[in-house]
């Protein structure tokens, strides 16, 4: 139809639904509504149309394009299974999450940060200081015979996290080499935080 045309049809409609009517000559219908809607109701013809919609050939690359079967999420975190790789990921932890605080050596901060390098406090007992991670410690705490009184906030780590990088901090810096295991983590959780009060050990 040319614009300005017009014309008079008549058709069959074979499926119900609302269709649209689209006047192409935008610029000339631009205010006046190019669009027209057209409903359809009564008996549908099945055959011609079933109902159901696949958009897959109107993809772009077509219908021969196949989605394939997609993998399950996994969403266990890699486990570190020997020593040098728990090590080693824990070192990554300590640098993104201890460093600040313990310094690059774990010498701390005198007055301020306490040292988990040679730390009594760490090496006498990994029940406390898993609890120290787990849920923060604050008040006096007395570590190679300095005090400290400050807090450290509790740490938002995974039980296999604080596992790697206690076992990296125990194999550092003249500490015991102590291996902490998730099953050590685990069983702190459930445990309440330490009041640190008074002596360190
Ligand atoms: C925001 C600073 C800060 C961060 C981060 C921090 N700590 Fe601490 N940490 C402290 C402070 C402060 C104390 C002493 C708390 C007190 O005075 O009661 C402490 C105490 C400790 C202790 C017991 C005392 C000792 O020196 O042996 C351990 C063990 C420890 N932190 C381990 C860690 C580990 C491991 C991380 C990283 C996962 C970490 N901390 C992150 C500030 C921090």
């Amino acid at each position: 139809m040319p614009a300005g045309g017009s014309a008079i049809v008549e058709f069959k409609v074979d499926v119900n639904g609302t269709f649209i009517l689209v006047d192409h000559s935008i610029f000339r219908a631009f205010n006046k509504g190019a669009l027209g809607m057209l409903k359809a109701e009564g008996e549908s013809n099945k055959t011609i149309y079933s109902g159901t919609i696949q958009e897959g050939i109107y993809h772009p690359e077509g219908g021969g394009i196949q989605e394939m079967p997609k993998e399950q999420v996994v969403t266990k975190p890699v486990v570190a299974k020997t020593l040098p790789q728990q090590i080693a990921a824990g070192k990554n932890i300590y640098s993104k999450t201890c460093f600040a605080c313990h310094q690059s050596e774990g010498q701390g901060i005198p007055n301020a940060f306490p040292p988990l390098a040679g730390s009594d406090y760490l090496n006498a007992n990994p029940k406390r200081a898993i609890n120290a991670v787990i849920h923060g410690l604050s008040g006096e705490v007395t570590v190679n015979g300095k005090k400290y009184n400050n807090i450290m906030t509790s740490q938002n780590l995974t039980d296999e996290e604080i596992a790697n990088v206690l076992t990296y901090v125990y194999s550092s810096w003249g500490n015991s080499k102590k291996v902490i295991t998730t099953v050590m983590v685990k069983a702190e959780r459930s445990n309440k935080p330490i009041k640190a009060s008074g002596g360190g050990h």
